[in-house]
């Protein structure tokens, strides 16, 4: 197997995955980054984000592992580098892109004086022809050079869910990479070749829209299920049961069809909305994902509704259990939690909050409302909404409480004084 020497620009959920995985394959890791205290992290074997196996791949390869904050040092020792940095949404639901411009800058001047050929790979979410038509001028201005001549540039997305992202990395379903090039292509065949992952080729803009497609679909998938689950909620039907027979259909497949409040994150959110931004750019209004993001927004106000029908918010002391986005994640970004939180204060409750692990991230968002040491202190209240399904969560004891569940707790269903699903 060849051993590339490979720069890793960014190390949150993306970057410090790809490298941790990416040295655990045997190859020498540079992680580049602006954050020293991330980098110290991931030097002493620490994973700076909450990401379940990480910490013990980042400890089991320090041999391969180092940090830095240089990148045009680390480009200079490498022969190839990912870009992982974040491309954010903006109000518009357009995407920034000044973090992949300006690394992209910075590796073109690195690349100038270097003999060597390097290959350079995006990694980030970028709308379909960012790397040819943006990224790829810049660095063939600050470098001088002729891309995939005198160096490699591709597209190569990623498909990891935070909380699996390890297990997604070594055994997803495909790995796409685009580029317009034979060489580059071959050099990200040898390097994906050993994980023994069917390995998609096509070109950059095509491999940034399946990045798009596949997000934008799965999106659709829950907003589908939840527009169902609403009308199942109405007719007295389990939205669970009609997706477990919709799912047994090989042409449909049963996942990502739990119902319930709808997706959070930093991914679905973002890149429906960017498409649907970068779609208008060119005169196309896409209807479906319009109504995909709607329904999504619509799903956590369900979940305050049905609180209604049984405990008046205002004066109350309600539970949130889980703020994370998802269970297994420390990310609050776009979590339900955000808007369900907004609304019961607005109504005039209190809220108590528990989640295992991001309480700390979600903190500054509502600093006043009170974080509980326990899961138990959130059954105490008036009233109880659960908001991402941790697994302890099944472990709890709901006998005698009111319980609105927004995400399918099995054990709250059976034990609940009161209880009301969201979509079943
Ligand atoms: C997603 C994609 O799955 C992944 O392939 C891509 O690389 C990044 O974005 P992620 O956002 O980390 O991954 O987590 P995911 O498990 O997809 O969940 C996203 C959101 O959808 C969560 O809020 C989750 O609660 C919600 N969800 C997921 C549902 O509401 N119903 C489902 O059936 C599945």
């Amino acid at each position: 197997m060849n051993t590339f020497n490979i720069t890793i620009i960014g190390t949150g959920y993306v970057g410090a995955v790809t490298g941790a995985c990416f040295a655990e394959l045997g190859h020498n890791i540079t992680f580049v980054g602006r954050d020293q205290k991330k980098l110290d992290l991931i030097s002493s074997g620490k994973s700076p984000i909450y990401e379940p196996g990480l910490d013990d791949l980042l400890a089991k390869n320090q041999d391969r592992i180092s940090t830095t904050t240089d990148l045009v040092g680390a480009v200079k020792r490498t022969d190839l580098t990912f870009i992982c940095v974040g491309t954010p949404s903006q109000d518009d639901g357009s995407i920034d892109l000044r973090q992949v411009e300006d690394v992209s800058s910075v590796i073109g001047s690195a690349i100038r004086s270097s003999p060597d050929y390097h290959t350079i790979v995006v990694k980030s979410t970028v709308l379909p022809g960012t790397t040819e038509d943006l990224l790829l001028p810049i660095l063939e201005k600050e470098s001088g050079k002729k891309a995939f001549i005198d160096f490699g540039l591709a597209m190569n997305p990623e498909f990891l869910k935070e909380g699996s992202a390890i297990e997604d990395f070594f055994h997803g379903d495909r790995v796409v990479i685009g580029s317009n090039d034979q060489e580059t292509s071959s050099i990200l065949k040898a390097l994906y070749g050993s994980l023994g992952v069917p390995i998609y080729t096509t070109t950059m803009k095509t491999a940034e829209m399946i990045k798009y497609a596949s997000n934008a679909f799965l999106a659709t998938k829950i907003s589908f299920a939840n527009e169902l689950g609403n009308l199942c909620k109405q007719i007295e039907i389990d939205s669970y049961e009609v997706f477990q027979g919709v799912g047994m259909d090989t042409r449909i497949g049963p996942h990502f069809f739990r119902s319930g409040i709808g997706f959070g994150g930093s991914c679905f959110p973002k890149d429906v909305r960017a498409l649907i931004a970068h779609a208008r750019t060119v005169g196309d209004e896409p209807r479906i994902l319009n109504a995909v993001i709607r329904t999504n927004d619509d799903q956590p106000r369900k979940l305050i509704n049905l609180l209604k029908k049984h405990v008046r918010p205002a004066g109350r002391t309600i539970g949130i259990l889980g703020l994370a986005f998802k269970p297994d994640s420390d990310d609050v970004r776009e979590s339900r939690a955000i808007s369900i939180i907004m609304d019961l204060l607005k109504e005039g409750a209190s809220v108590v909050a528990y989640d295992p692990v991001a309480m700390e991230n979600f903190r500054p968002l509502f600093p006043g409302i009170t974080y509980a040491k326990a899961a138990g202190e959130v059954l105490d209240c008036d009233a109880v909404l659960i908001v991402t399904e941790w697994k302890e969560f099944e472990d709890l004891n709901y006998e005698n409480r009111i319980v609105i569940d927004g995400r399918r707790i099995a054990k709250a269903r059976d034990e609940a004084a009161i209880y009301e699903g969201v979509c079943w």
